[in-house]
């Protein structure tokens, strides 16, 4: 299998990268030297690697920062996996493609399915949204992977965010009122590679953690990990406070679990995202 993977630097691109099959060749391309929203440079170098499967872990993740530069995000989210659809088509190729939790508005009180009824709060996720579409109306056969609460030991992210505040601060106040499923950049990985080996149908997949819980929750759990692995010395005290008491520039969805049934059933276990907080917690 040739893989060509876009976004080689973020936390997805990492641990896909660590996870590669033997036997798999490998172009993996970071923002400088694969911009996928420009769409000759994509047409070249797809077109000279002649990749069996593409699969796009680059995107604008900027939530807060895409509400006041829209058209930088829409050009990466929703140009930049036009193009890759564009010449994945081009040359007969696979494309995986990695959209998000947040083209759903949160006002669900059960996980959400592929087909549920899609209303993004704010640039990122509209932007995202777009891409889906951009991707399905020109390559069908395209897979879509929404995930949600991304965290490795790579890049940043909640986890690294929550240990590097506990050795400035003795007290937290964490939002407790938006629910989500952690999901381990590691295992979306391995779910990626599992459907490339299956040659799955296409269409949209959800995948995160198996279990949800709030931020607040998470944050309890991170940090009872990282002083039992001697990461941190001591718990800081944690408050839970409401979105309303914590303003971003981007609302966020309060409910984003998504359901998933669908990649189960293909034999791809879901994010067991406690298990890796305990592998990575001493890793970065
Ligand atoms: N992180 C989350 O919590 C989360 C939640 C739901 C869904 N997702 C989705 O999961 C996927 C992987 O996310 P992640 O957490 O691995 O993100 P990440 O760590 O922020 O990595 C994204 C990568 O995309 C690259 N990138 C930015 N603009 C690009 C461009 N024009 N061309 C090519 N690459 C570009 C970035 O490179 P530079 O650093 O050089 O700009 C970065 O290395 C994304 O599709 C994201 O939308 C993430």
């Amino acid at each position: 299998m040739k893989i060509l993977l876009t976004g080689a630097n973020g936390q997805l691109g990492r641990c896909f990268q660590d996870r590669l099959p033997e036997g798999w060749q490998i172009e993996a391309l970071g923002s400088a030297e694969l911009d996928i929203s420009n769409a000759s440079q994509v047409e070249a170098v797809i077109a000279a690697w002649k990749p069996d499967a593409i699969v796009n872990a680059g995107a604008y993740t900027g939530v807060d920062k895409a509400e006041s530069e829209p058209e930088v995000a829409a050009r990466v989210n929703t140009q930049g996996p036009k193009n890759l659809a564009l010449a994945a088509r081009a040359i007969g190729a696979k494309l995986i493609h990695v959209s998000t939790d947040y083209v759903f508005d949160g006002q669900g009180t059960q996980p959400y399915l592929e087909t549920d009824p899609t209303a993004p709060l704010g640039v990122y996720g509209k932007t995202k949204l777009d891409g889906e579409h951009a991707v399905q109306s020109v390559l069908p056969d395209a897979a879509i992977i929404r995930t949600a609460w991304v965290f490795s030991e790579y890049g940043n992210n909640f986890v690294k965010t929550m240990v590097k505040l506990s050795e400035k601060r003795d007290a937290l106040g964490i939002v407790s009122d938006q629910r989500g499923c952690p999901t381990y950049a590691g295992d979306l990985a391995t779910a990626i590679i599992k459907l490339l080996e299956q040659d799955a149908a296409g269409g949209i997949y959800h995948y995160g953690g198996s279990r949800e819980v709030s931020w607040f929750e998470f944050a309890d759990r991170i940090f009872d990990v990282a002083v039992s692995q001697g990461r941190i010395e001591k718990k800081p005290a944690l408050s839970a406070v409401t979105t309303e008491q914590y303003p971003t520039p981007a609302k966020r969805p309060a409910y984003s679990v998504l359901d998933g049934k669908k990649i189960k059933a293909l034999g791809i276990s879901l994010s067991d995202w406690d298990k890796a907080l305990t592998e990575i917690i001493n890793k970065f």
